[in-house]
């Protein structure tokens, strides 16, 4: 793989062997030249959707408070203090979708959002850590960074945020437009903004293991075959009515060992988990969708490409899209694993799909999943 700018002109490999989960990267210029995506404005119009995650973290004599979106009121702009942060902007925004994509050297399974935080002169979120690896993308204006590799992550009891009790940094920062900061996961740091700032946090998807399991049983459930039913031809009298029978735990019990999981079922299990839209991703189809006759001979002019929101994964025959999942043939593999993995596809490729891989695009399309162009 290339050496990338990005990365501060070393590999992915390189990054992923060095820094990745290790240690923090301090990287001058990542984006050069680069320019905020979004205006002041866009982004408070954003702050005030429903659907948009949001907050206004706000101190005041070392007070914190922290206020969840919709935000339908912010303080002044030139009012000092005040940080107001969007999750997900790259939903909403295909420059943010282009900028997330460029960190695809990291799986889709583990890339997260695109989070902007906007803030005023001396407004930062507190010193914390976070748990999952960041990088901290300085868009607008100047933002000093101070972190620290401690192991005492005890947090101020009481606040409506995390705050570090015993901040201890080692190292300092000031970022400006284009330089950017990777963090791992667990590492302290705080970011005060020097003027008016805007930051980029770039973030991963680490899901517990207790999440997982908890999931996949339920997952499970849906999924297992145990026929029959409890029966005791052999039955005793009962001597002590209350007391649940050996015989009864004997048969339960090796009933219950026949649910059984292969790789399989957690392959099914981790697409459909990992391709799972937030909560709060709603698709919008197209207001007047084309006719199937229509849609595909568009799609062969101008190729098909995932809407910003679609999350599509793969493994082995296993398609995943959006939480739903397929098991496909080697001819419609080929197709949707180019889909999945340049998140569009050409005409040409299309002319080798089958109909039914014609037929779910169209569906999708139908859906907003994916779209013409
Ligand atoms: C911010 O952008 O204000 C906070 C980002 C972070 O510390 O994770
Ligand atoms: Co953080």
């Amino acid at each position: 793989m290339k050496k990338l700018p990005l990365l501060g002109n070393i590999t992915p490999a390189e990054f992923l062997r060095d820094y990745w989960h290790k240690k923090p990267l301090l990287i001058r210029g990542a984006i050069p030249g680069f320019k905020p995506l979004l205006k002041f404005e866009k982004l408070a119009e954003m702050a005030r959707q429903n659907h948009v995650e949001s907050r206004l973290v706000t101190q005041k004599d070392g007070n914190w408070d922290m206020q969840h979106g919709p935000l339908a009121e912010l303080p002044a702009r030139t009012e000092p203090n005040w940080t107001m942060l969007v999750q997900g902007v790259n939903l909403y925004d295909e420059r943010a979708d282009e900028l997330l994509r460029q960190f695809r050297f990291v799986p889709d399974a583990r890339l997260d959002d695109l989070m902007v935080s906007f803030a005023t002169d001396g407004a930062g979120v507190g010193p914390h850590y976070d748990s999952y690896d960041v990088f901290l993308l300085q868009a607008h204006g100047k933002r000093r960074w101070k972190i620290g590799s401690q192991q005492d992550l005890t947090l101020v009891e009481g606040l409506p945020l995390k705050i570090l009790a015993n901040f201890k940094p080692e190292e300092e920062f000031v970022l400006e437009p284009g330089d950017m900061l990777y963090l791992p996961p667990h590492y302290a740091h705080d970011g005060i903004a020097e003027g008016e700032c805007m930051t980029y946090s770039i973030g991963f998807r680490s899901p517990s293991f207790q999440e997982l399991g908890e999931a996949f049983l339920q997952f499970m459930a849906d999924s297992i075959d145990l026929p029959g039913r409890y029966g005791d031809p052999e039955l005793k009298p009962a001597k002590n009515p209350a007391e649940i029978p050996r015989d009864m735990l004997d048969t339960v019990t090796e009933e219950l060992n026949k649910v059984r999981w292969d790789q399989e079922d957690v392959t099914v299990f981790l697409g459909e988990t990992m391709s799972e839209p937030k909560h709060n991703v709603f698709f919008t189809g197209p207001a007047k969708p084309l006719t199937v006759g229509r849609f595909m001979e568009s799609a062969a002019k101008r190729g098909i490409k995932l809407s910003s929101k679609s999350l599509m994964l793969y493994r082995g025959k296993h398609v995943f899209i959006n939480g739903e999942s397929f098991a496909v043939g080697r001819a419609d593999k080929v197709v949707l694993d180019v889909l999945a993995n340049e998140r569009r596809i050409d005409g040409a490729v299309l002319d080798k799909a089958t109909d039914d891989v014609l037929e779910a695009l169209y569906t999708w399309y139908q859906d907003g999943w994916v779209e013409l162009g």
